[in-house]
């Protein structure tokens, strides 16, 4: 497996792998790699001839007092894992790489970023859209594997993908859970012991919301209020959001259709963000 730095390197190596014919696949992450990313690499290795995983913590991403500088950068175990699960190249540039003095072009999401986690993080789609943007034009990827635990960011990089007329497949991969159900991710680290053991609420909330739509609730708004009191049992320090979206758009639904609607949530335990989320879908009439 090889370790690159730089966008000409990254370039130069994708373009001799497409002009063999072989079928590139791209994994952006921002290291602190766990059995969430694993999957997605594993995934990738399934379905192309050269898996790559990007490694980049992208400050544009981040807001002013998010956790940029304590954001864990477990680099060398971070390669060995990608490797391990199937990675043949990890693109890993600096930040000067990607931002040179002078950088000035951004990509904004103007519908999809907008509500939930772009209302509550301003500029995170922002960053988010164009460094994915930069990572697919640096892996030249035929495929791009991204995981569903981050819906919105799902929307945006379709979105992305579809109006820049990028011609790149996207495979969404399903969530990753704890044995107890609180979605893998990098932040839960963070926890503390007490933090952890309450954070189960977040996936009692979407099991409730599933089970609720599934008996027949058409109401959002009675399934976004149960969802309320259950993560309220959980005391965290926040709920930042708890609703039923349409997965495309992001808009707030008032009923829940057949098929297709999404609960998602995100909650405070400290300073440590969780998100989750997870379909909803009727069940169908006898008739
Ligand atoms: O999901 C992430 O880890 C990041 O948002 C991504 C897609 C790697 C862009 O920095």
């Amino acid at each position: 497996m090889r370790t690159l730095r730089t966008i000409a390197e990254m370039q130069l190596a994708a373009e001799s792998e497409r002009g063999a014919g072989r079928r590139l696949a791209v994994v952006p992450t921002m290291g602190a790699l766990h059995r969430g990313h694993v999957s997605l690499i594993e995934r990738a290795r399934t379905a192309a001839d050269v898996v790559v995983t990007t490694i980049f913590v992208n400050p544009a991403q981040f807001g002013p007092n998010e956790d940029l500088t304590r954001y864990p950068r477990p680099f060398d175990s971070d390669v060995a894992v990608a490797g391990a699960a199937g990675s043949d190249i990890v693109f890993a540039p600096s930040p000067e790489e990607i931002y040179p003095e002078g950088f000035q072009t951004f990509v904004v999401n103007e519908r999809a970023a907008s509500g939930f986690e772009g209302a509550e993080r301003p500029g995170h789609f922002r960053g988010v859209a164009t460094i994915v943007a930069k990572l697919f034009l640096a892996t030249k990827p035929h495929l791009a594997v991204f995981g569903q635990k981050d819906a919105q960011q799902v929307a945006v990089v379709k979105a992305l993908i579809r109006d820049l007329n990028m011609d790149i497949e996207l495979d969404v991969a399903p969530i990753v859970r704890e044995p107890d159900g609180l979605a893998l991710s990098s932040r839960n680290a963070y926890l503390s012991a007490d933090e952890r053991a309450r954070s189960v609420v977040l996936y009692k909330a979407l099991t409730d919301a599933q089970r609720r739509a599934a008996a027949g609730e058409r109401s959002a708004t009675a399934i976004r209020r149960a969802m309320y009191g259950i993560l309220k049992e959980g005391r965290p320090d926040r709920i930042d959001y708890a609703a039923v979206v349409d997965p495309g758009s992001f808009v707030e639904l008032e009923d829940v259709p057949l098929t297709g609607a999404l609960a998602i949530l995100a909650v405070r335990f400290g300073s440590t963000r969780l998100l989750d989320n997870m379909y909803l879908e009727q069940r169908k009439s006898e008739a």
